[in-house]
């Protein structure tokens, strides 16, 4: 039996992979809509994953916030840092999100669990045009971009639009134009409709999804079956290296969708 569900699973993640056009699915079993713990467990084969592709001495992680990133990030295990030196980034600047949930906050846990370091970056969400140019070349500011864009590994949620909509302080305007516009899903401020076409941007300092292709290992942490749309629309112009963590919920319904 058990080698019987074996096998199931590696079939589902080689069917997902493919229709999902991404090298590789890992899909562990339950919801995560209905089961928090699963969220865990993502946690846990994140941190294994992570163990097994990241270089020995230096190692550079960048982090996005959310829920999901906030609860994987505690099931981080201290086996992580042997032989290296961890750094985990935030891979966005940004506090508009309530703490719990920042990216700032992702890396100080992901840290504290694996007894590495982090660095922070606290900026407004809505910052004008101007301020945004000025910002990025403030020397503070600059340091950690400069590490984020030299990361070993982005790891990074997925959410759905209309949520992350609300969440990231947008005016009534600026939200009625991401419906308008058929807002499916968002990863780093980013927004896409159904077919992967980017509707709307979140001007921030930080990793955009167009950076992704240069970082050598890029992973998608999102699951639960209210995210299965989310995750085929972002994941129809995602780079085509990226690893998806996810569950059974959202697997099976996306293998159904056309
Ligand atoms: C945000 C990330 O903080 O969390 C987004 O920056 C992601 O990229 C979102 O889409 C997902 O949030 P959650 O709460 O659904 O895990």
């Amino acid at each position: 039996k058990m080698l019987a569900d074996y096998q199931g699973v590696a079939l589902l993640e080689k069917q997902l992979s493919q229709k999902l056009g991404i090298s590789r699915c890992i899909v562990l079993p339950g919801n995560s809509d209905k089961q928090a713990r699963v969220i865990d467990s993502f946690g846990r084969r994140l941190s294994q994953l992570l163990g097994s592709i990241l270089p020995t001495g230096e190692a550079l992680i960048s982090v996005t916030g959310g829920r999901t990133m906030a609860r994987v990030a505690r099931n981080f295990s201290p086996d992580l840092s042997k032989n290296r030196k961890l750094i985990f980034l935030p891979a966005r600047g940004g506090v508009g999100e309530s703490v719990e949930i920042q990216a700032n906050n992702v890396c100080a846990e992901m840290a504290d669990r694996t007894k590495g370091q982090y660095r922070a970056m606290y900026l407004p969400e809505d910052i004008s045009e101007e301020s945004f140019e000025s910002l990025q070349k403030e020397t503070s500011i600059k340091s950690v971009l400069d590490l984020i864009y030299r990361s070993d590994v982005v790891v990074h949620s997925i959410g759905s639009a209309s949520i992350m909509a609300d969440r990231r302080n947008l005016s009534r305007e600026e939200k009625m134009d991401i419906v308008e516009k058929g807002a499916v899903s968002e990863a780093f401020g980013d927004f896409f409709d159904q077919s992967g076409r980017l509707v709307y941007k979140v001007p921030r300092i930080g990793l955009h999804v167009r950076d992704l292709d240069r970082i050598k290992y890029v992973i998608a942490v999102a699951g639960g079956s209210n995210k299965a749309n989310a995750i085929q629309s972002y994941m129809k112009n995602a780079p085509a290296h990226t690893v998806l963590i996810t569950d059974e919920g959202a697997s099976k319904l996306i293998l159904r969708a056309n």
